[in-house]
């Protein structure tokens, strides 16, 4: 039986990855399934909280007892997490959001033409969700976590981002063959603004999850009477 330490509280998580529209038919997306976001929401609900999973193109059944707002790009994920983050004690975004976006959206199907020519495709930024929130948090105490996926120095560049964020804790997992994108398995530093750093053996990403709110928990402000 799970402890209900997160009982009268509100948490916000994002999960899935966005995609960003180039035409009708096509987008700019990446591999994010989802399930660690999905396993930080379920994990979060059985332990008491009041949960809003933000969900970007995961394709995942609703967990039950879990409020799910459905979204597409990171433009459309930015509000609702704005929007749900009002009244939350935690925020947590292990979504992976785009950088970028094409500056243009084409109205009809990108065409090919008889010149043997490609098109190039211009880029604008995203927003950054995470450093907004963090910035500029609905309520004093709010406790924001982010997560970063990296491909190399993986710790250095997990420092250097949990600092350029803002954020109370940065999750930072290895891409790797059988962890992070896609798989049932994960493995992580949990790296804190206090300095302290938790690494997290590979297993499930339920594992993760209960770590990460284990870590979560003693950082949540007082609760309002
Ligand atoms: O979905 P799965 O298949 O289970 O995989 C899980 C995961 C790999 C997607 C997840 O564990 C993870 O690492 N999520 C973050 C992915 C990532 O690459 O993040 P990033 O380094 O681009 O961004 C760092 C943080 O800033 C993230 O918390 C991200 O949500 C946030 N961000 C990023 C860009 C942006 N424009 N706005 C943001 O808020």
């Amino acid at each position: 039986v799970t402890a209900p330490d997160l009982a009268g509280r509100h948490v916000v998580v994002s999960a899935g990855g966005t995609r960003e529209p180039l035409d009708p038919v096509r987008y700019l997306g990446n591999r994010s399934s989802g399930k660690q976001g999905y396993a930080l929401a379920k994990a979060a609900a059985a332990r008491g909280a009041r949960v809003t999973l933000v969900e970007a193109n995961t394709g995942l059944p609703d967990p039950a007892g879990v409020d799910v707002v459905h979204v597409g790009t990171a433009v459309q994920l930015r509000e609702a997490v704005l929007k749900a983050a009002a009244d939350a004690d935690a925020v947590v975004m292990a979504a992976a959001v785009a950088d970028f976006r094409p500056a243009a959206y084409a109205t009809g199907k990108i065409k090919k033409t008889d010149d043997g020519g490609a098109p190039t495709v211009e880029l604008v930024r995203n927003p950054d969700i995470l450093a907004e929130i963090a910035a500029d948090r609905a309520l004093p105490g709010q406790v924001v976590v982010g997560f970063a996926a990296e491909t190399d120095d993986v710790l250095a560049n997990g420092r250097a981002k949990l600092a350029r964020k803002g954020c109370d804790l940065l999750v930072v997992n290895e891409v790797g063959e059988r962890k992070t994108f896609g798989s049932e398995e994960n493995e992580a530093v949990v790296l804190a603004a206090d300095g302290t750093e938790t690494p997290v053996p590979y297993g499930p990403k339920e594992a993760l999850a209960e770590t990460v709110w284990d870590l979560v928990l003693p950082r949540l402000r007082e609760p309002s009477a």
